[in-house]
């Protein structure tokens, strides 16, 4: 060993952890345990765009609750189906749209054209033009895409009937036109579809893919795999990993969400480092459940689409409900404690009316609550609180994504 590895190990403190990333909600696995039926029963559906690409416009309609797998076995297909196009020199787009994210038309389809690399100018178009305008590419550079629509119940909530609409009726003017669009649609039940009318009902429906809850023993696989990549060589047994599974494994009276298992393999690894342990035990596995509410791990996917600044906004939003301790706060405490923040971590702040937007979007993400204030306070305010999540794992949670994204800056 080296004079310096000697040196930097003494500095550096023993972890668990071989790879923490890999226990980030946003990390896709290169193999997926138990969704094998699923990636089949896509390639089934989407056979013809390799097979016969240009032919027919495809869909699919992917249904499962929370935590099944949805969001990744799509992403993992769309990632597969494009370099096997590639390899037929078909040049197929996937684009994943997290409707969470973007809710109006507008938004989608400005990200459609984002994600595929068409050069859209910015400002002073309407939906239906950018849209257009992306049709048009694809046409010119004899491309396809494969949309991914994900959580797309808030999309039919907020944009509604008519724009889910504009999106799938396309080639119904022109049916002699090439198909270069395809979707998939994901949600976490129909319940939300039976608003729609019955013939965009019935176009959304026609190919389901299910997602069942899993099981303790698919846990098991599951928490197996990305434990090997996660941890080092003898840090965890299987003891504790079936532990973990058989709390939330669906045939033991758990929800089946494998966000909520791999959430307390992370959790549980932290606690192992923050004691020094060399292994994770049964106890660390308890003291994560403790930390765990299944509120932060439902927003934890949201939180990975925050920028830095909508990070240290939440942080101070944070720093001012423990101060004060009430429920709300109001815009311009947060403002205040923002620019605190951003000066002690050496950020030039951002303006007014861009910290608003930035609050805003948080809220619409279901992030935060915001309400305009009522009477008794001066003047008109908006009023900011975070909703049921408790403060102390929220903030441990942002602070772990402020470091990601400071160290990439
Ligand atoms: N079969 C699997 N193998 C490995 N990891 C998995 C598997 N299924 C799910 N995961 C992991 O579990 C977490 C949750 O999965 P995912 O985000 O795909 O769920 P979802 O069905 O989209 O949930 P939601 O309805 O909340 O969006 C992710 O970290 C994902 O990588
Ligand atoms: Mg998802």
């Amino acid at each position: 060993m080296s004079a310096r590895r000697i040196i930097e190990d003494i500095f550096t403190k023993p972890t668990v952890f071989r790879r923490k990333d890999v226990l980030y909600p946003e990390y896709i696995p290169s193999y997926l345990p138990h969704r094998e039926k699923q990636l089949k029963k896509l390639a089934e559906i989407f056979r013809n765009l390799i097979l016969n690409p240009g032919e027919v416009s495809q869909r699919a309609l992917v249904v499962g609750d929370i935590g099944t797998g949805k969001t990744v076995t799509t992403r993992s297909f769309g990632k597969e189906l494009k370099g096997i196009a590639k390899a037929k020199n078909i040049d197929l787009k996937y684009i994943h749209i997290n409707c969470h994210k973007d809710r109006t038309l507008y938004e989608v389809v400005i990200d459609i054209a984002k994600q595929a690399e068409v050069p859209i100018p910015s400002r002073g178009f309407s939906a239906q033009e950018v849209f257009e305008y992306f049709l048009k590419y694809l046409e010119r550079n004899r491309s396809y895409a494969l949309i991914a629509l994900d959580e797309f119940n808030y999309f039919i909530e907020t944009a509604g009937n008519d724009a889910v609409y504009f999106l799938i009726r396309i080639y119904d003017e022109n049916p002699e036109q090439v198909k270069r669009i395809n979707y998939i649609f994901i949600v976490r039940n129909l319940s939300t579809l039976y608003k729609l009318d019955t013939a965009t009902y019935s176009y959304l429906i026609k190919n389901i893919v299910e997602f069942k809850p899993y099981t303790s023993s698919e846990l098991i696989d599951i928490l197996k795999m990305r434990s090997e990549e996660a941890f080092h060589p003898g840090s965890i047994d299987d003891k504790v990993i079936k532990y973990i599974a058989d709390l939330e494994g669906y045939d033991r009276g758990g929800s089946g969400n494998a966000r909520v298992a791999i959430e307390t393999l992370l959790l549980a690894g932290e606690a192992a480092d923050q004691e020094g342990s060399k292994t994770i035990t049964l106890e660390h596995v308890r003291r994560a459940r403790g930390l765990l509410s299944s509120d932060i791990v439902n927003i934890s996917d949201s939180l990975y689409y925050l920028n830095l600044h909508e990070l240290l906004l939440l942080k101070s939003i944070i720093n001012v409900l423990k101060k004060i301790k009430t429920p709300y706060t109001t815009m311009g405490s947060v403002e205040k404690e923002y620019m605190h923040l951003c000066s002690i971590y050496g950020y030039t702040h951002r303006k007014h009316t861009q910290v608003y937007e930035y609050i805003m979007n948080m809220s619409k993400m279901g992030i935060i609550e915001t309400r305009p204030s009522g009477k008794g306070t001066r003047g008109r305010t908006t009023l900011i609180g975070i909703g049921e999540v408790p403060l102390e794992p929220l903030e441990q949670k942002i602070d772990e994504l402020l470091k990601v994204k400071s160290d990439t800056r």
